[in-house]
């Protein structure tokens, strides 16, 4: 029997966003998000739900620290609710939502976890959207004025930042394919989108560091890796297409590069720039976006196999071809193996300092049986496959400081509803009640080995 050790001081903790868990959603001051717009519009989410209620975490953090304490986790990711800070996105500030947060950081720390907020995790207020939204420029700015007063309150006890979650979300899924708020199919609004999540983030980095002394900043990027599903030049150049739209997109202009130049001209020759071309982008711009950060936060949950035919006439979502591979509930190919080779590609192409996987796990919806228990096998075995080939990475020189694991909670799945569950932890929601998972005791386990038994 073979053992797997992670590095001393490696960081083992789960994940949450505010949205998704929170619910009160319109209590003690808190402004209208995008999300709740979106939700409480009907079609939008599969199965009718909102946050409205959620997990109702709101009310219950403290039964949920002592929950996160009772798996010994390390540390917590969250997010924090923009409009419960700004209800109108700038301007008058809400000593509420401040306090609430505040408490929650305190709670973290008596408990002894470290916490390690988002700053935005999707819900915009609602009225920054009526004013354009992240395709304007002025958003940015709403978001630098919203990270500073932020930081100024939780920047003493919070050591590790993270500006945005999953700019290509935001901004290609909210945007241009549409399925989440704020439910635009317009390419140009959604290229603006993502230059102005960048800038942001480039100039809040600075503001942060300034508030919050000592502390680490990084940004979390969502990755699906691309194979071609056979060498024939159509399919790899349809997985240079979509590895450049979700990935390198991003990618890039963080680490110095700009937009690729053959996405550039893709989208030029498709249309999708908008009229003025990429004039929006202003000359200082690129400096802001390339801010030094102390770290990458990785969400990985599968990859994408694709074929000429697999990119739509109207570029919307690609179909990833049939592998034969067993997939999530989600539909989601489990394919830890990428998780593997995309921790390499960034250590060796793009040279973070470090590394966290902000995110990774799996939607299964195993429930209790008659004793109470949830045998969550298949998640299971999803986190053990993708720690181990973390692991493997780390062997390989990446500097790989932490994992979270994606979901703390079972929770509210965007545009999927409450269907979806990735909880490493059930949530009964009649009741609200809370149960840890097989996979919950499991990972208890391997944060106490710090690794695995492998056996
Ligand atoms: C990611 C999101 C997270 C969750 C998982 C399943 O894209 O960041 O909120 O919905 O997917």
């Amino acid at each position: 029997m073979s053992k797997l050790t992670f590095p001393n001081n490696f960081v083992w903790g789960a994940a949450t966003a505010s949205y998704q868990i929170e619910g009160a959603w319109d209590e003690d001051g808190k402004g209208e998000s995008i999300w709740d717009r979106f939700t409480h519009t009907p079609g939008n989410i599969a199965d009718g739900s909102s946050g409205d209620v959620a997990c109702d975490h709101y009310h219950r953090w403290p039964e949920d620290i002592e929950l996160m304490q009772s798996l010994d986790l390390q540390a917590y990711r969250f997010s924090i609710a923009w409009p419960r800070i700004l209800p109108r996105g700038r301007g008058q500030v809400n000593q509420a939502g401040l306090d609430f947060y505040s408490r929650l950081v305190d709670g973290l720390l008596e408990a002894g976890i470290t916490p390690f907020p988002t700053l935005y995790h999707w819900d915009l207020p609602q009225d920054l959207q009526d004013e354009g939204g992240w395709p304007a420029r002025s958003t940015a700015e709403a978001f630098v004025e919203y990270a500073d007063v932020v930081t100024r309150h939780l920047g003493d006890r919070v050591k590790h930042w993270i500006t945005h979650n999953e700019p290509w979300v935001i901004a290609f899924l909210g945007h241009q394919i549409g399925e989440h708020a704020p439910g635009w199919q317009d390419w140009p609004a959604a290229i603006k989108a993502s230059h102005h999540l960048l800038l942001s983030h480039g100039w809040a980095a600075p503001v942060i560091r300034d508030n919050s002394p000592g502390c680490e900043v990084g940004i979390t990027l969502n990755f699906t890796l691309t194979f071609p599903a056979s060498s024939s030049p159509a399919d790899v150049d349809t997985a240079r297409f979509f590895d450049g739209y979700m990935n390198r997109w991003f990618l890039d202009p963080l680490y110095g590069r700009r937009y690729p130049a053959d996405m550039v001209a893709d989208y030029a020759a498709q249309g999708h720039l908008p009229a003025e071309g990429l004039a929006f982008i202003q000359p200082n711009d690129w400096e802001a976006i390339t801010a030094p950060t102390d770290f990458l936060g990785v969400n990985y949950y599968t990859r994408v196999v694709l074929s000429a035919e697999s990119r739509p006439q109207d570029q919307l979502e690609p179909a990833s071809q049939a592998t034969g591979l067993e997939r999530t509930e989600m539909g989601w190919e489990v394919f830890p193996e990428g998780l593997y080779n995309l921790l390499n590609r960034l250590h060796f192409d793009y040279q973070p300092p470090k590394l966290f996987i902000t995110e990774n796990g799996a939607s299964y919806s195993d429930g209790p049986d008659d004793a109470g228990n949830i045998d969550d096998q298949r998640r299971l075995d999803y986190l053990r496959q993708h720690f181990t080939a973390a692991h493997r990475a780390i062997q390989n020189g990446v500097p790989l400081a932490g994992y979270f694991v994606w979901s703390l909670l079972d929770n509210f799945e965007w545009a999927k509803g409450y269907v979806q569950r990735f909880g490493v932890v059930w949530v009964d929601y009649e009741t609200l009640e809370r149960t840890p998972k097989a996979s919950a005791l499991w990972y208890k386990d391997v944060i106490a080995r710090n690794g695995l038994a492998n056996d």
